[in-house]
């Protein structure tokens, strides 16, 4: 009986494990989507090729990064097209895709 009982609380904390694995791996497929948009003009994982008119974003400071959207979102920078895209993030959605590019290697 005792064994039974430990046994399913095993299984149950294994499933519990699995399933805070599965959420994690979907958070950072999320992230990886989110940042993926940006691919068509900053480059695959934010790399430009040297020249650029597009500035890169692989391994940008993350308060930079953030600040730069803010400023975009609010017109304080002139821009051409960040404008736009910029006010299509949630201020959650950008720290998630700051963060991300801030912690991909150059
Ligand atoms: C349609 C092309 C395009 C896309 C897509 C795009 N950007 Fe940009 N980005 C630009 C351009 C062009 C600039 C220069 C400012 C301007 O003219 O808007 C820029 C500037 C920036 C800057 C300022 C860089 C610096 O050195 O100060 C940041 C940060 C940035 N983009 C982040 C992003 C992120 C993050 C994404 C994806 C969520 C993204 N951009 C998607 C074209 C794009």
């Amino acid at each position: 009986m005792h064994f039974r009982i430990h046994l399913a609380a095993a299984l149950l904390m294994t499933i519990a494990a699995s399933a805070a694995v599965a959420q994690d791996a979907s958070a950072i497929l999320h992230t990886r989507a989110l940042a993926a948009t940006c691919a068509n003009c900053h480059g695959t994982d934010g790399r430009t090729v040297d020249g650029s008119a597009i500035p890169s974003l692989v391994g940008m400071p993350k308060s930079y990064m953030v600040m730069q959207f803010k400023a975009f979102k609010d017109g304080s920078r002139p821009a051409t097209v960040m404008h736009q895209l910029g006010k299509g993030f949630t201020d959650e959605q950008i720290d998630s895709i700051a963060t991300y590019f801030a912690a991909t290697k150059r």
